[in-house]
């Protein structure tokens, strides 16, 4: 993320350090993820101790520390996902997309995440992709899926 887009989102929370939070959540949505580099420049940015951004950076499962693509595909392999086939899903995205479970493309285009059932089981073997749910999946259709993802 360039400096000028990190201070313009320091002013829009007048550089406040009670606005940390809602600092790394605009970073995390601009860039999918919380470069080191920006940490550093909010750290400095609203002078709180650089310990304190990590500290809130790790306390959410909403942030990553590492790269994630522009879209995200998360299959979910709970019991009755795996028993339809899940695996399967998996195995097609790996030899596809040469990214395995937690992994993101070189192009930053795609990230593979897998999940421990979401609640949704009539519909597996299902794939959450940008936060929408694709159930009853086939290797087929996910592929045409992730196809048609833009950029
Ligand atoms: S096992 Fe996949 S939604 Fe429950």
């Amino acid at each position: 993320m360039e400096n000028a887009e990190l201070e313009s989102i320091l002013a829009s929370h007048g550089h406040r350090p009670s606005e940390l939070l809602a600092t790394l959540q605009d970073i995390q949505g601009n860039e999918n993820w919380l470069p080191r580099e920006s940490l550093a420049h909010v750290a400095a940015g609203l002078n709180v101790p650089l310990s304190r951004v990590y500290g809130m950076a790790t306390f959410f499962s909403s942030f990553s520390l590492k790269p994630r693509g522009k879209h995200v595909c998360t299959i979910c392999m709970g019991t009755a996902c795996h028993v339809r086939g899940a695996q399967r899903l998996v195995e097609h995205v790996e030899r596809e997309h040469g990214i395995g479970p937690g992994e993101t493309t070189a192009d930053l285009r795609l990230t593979l995440e897998t999940v421990n059932c979401v609640g949704a089981c009539a519909m597996g073997p299902l794939a959450i992709i940008d936060g929408e749910y694709h159930g009853q999946l086939s290797t087929q259709t996910l592929g045409r899926l992730l196809k048609k993802l833009k950029g």
